[in-house]
């Protein structure tokens, strides 16, 4: 089937089988690797994408959804101001780690604050629920989201004065 959506901004176009999933034809077809291959079955969040608006695992998307849809990756994001906070604030507080799962948590980082712009311990948790994280204490994690959202404030507030 010939499939049209929106990738990073941008429109493409391919040909693929319905059952193909999007995390395959992402690395497979577009040579975009940031979203990994973990579980494969919606648990784990490392090959996390936004779909729609919405943080999503590409692994339970199938291409036939992917019609008319908007996509943006890590690899598209990292275009960003965001971006560049959110890893400037993971670099300090040393939550890289082992980075597999790097993309999920950049991610559902930008969609849990555009969302909530100050957000809570219970909502910092709940926006991290679908990243199953070996390697981040959630205590850390919780204050490097703080951290982010309120250099984001301030940065939002100095340009709008
Ligand atoms: S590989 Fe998609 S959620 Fe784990
Ligand atoms: S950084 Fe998440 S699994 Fe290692």
């Amino acid at each position: 089937m010939t499939i049209n959506f929106i990738l990073n901004g941008e429109d493409v176009v391919f040909n693929a089988e319905a059952g193909v999933r999007l995390i395959d034809i992402l690395r497979g077809n577009f040579g975009l690797f940031g979203s990994k291959p973990g579980c494969l079955s919606g648990q784990c969040g490392a090959c996390t994408i936004i779909y729609n608006g919405q943080v999503s695992p590409s692994c339970l998307i199938p291409a036939f959804k992917i019609q008319g849809s908007e996509i943006i990756t890590i690899e598209g994001f990292s275009q960003t101001i965001e971006y560049q906070e959110i890893m400037n604030a993971f670099a300090q507080e040393h939550l890289g780690n082992c980075g597999y799962c790097e993309a999920g948590k950049v991610l559902c980082t930008e969609a849990l604050l555009e969302h909530i712009p100050n957000p809570t311990k219970e909502e910092i948790l709940m926006g991290f629920s679908g990243i199953k994280c070996r390697c981040t204490n959630a205590e850390r994690l919780i204050k490097v989201v703080n951290n982010i959202a309120a250099s984001r404030q301030k940065r939002l507030y100095e340009s709008a004065t």
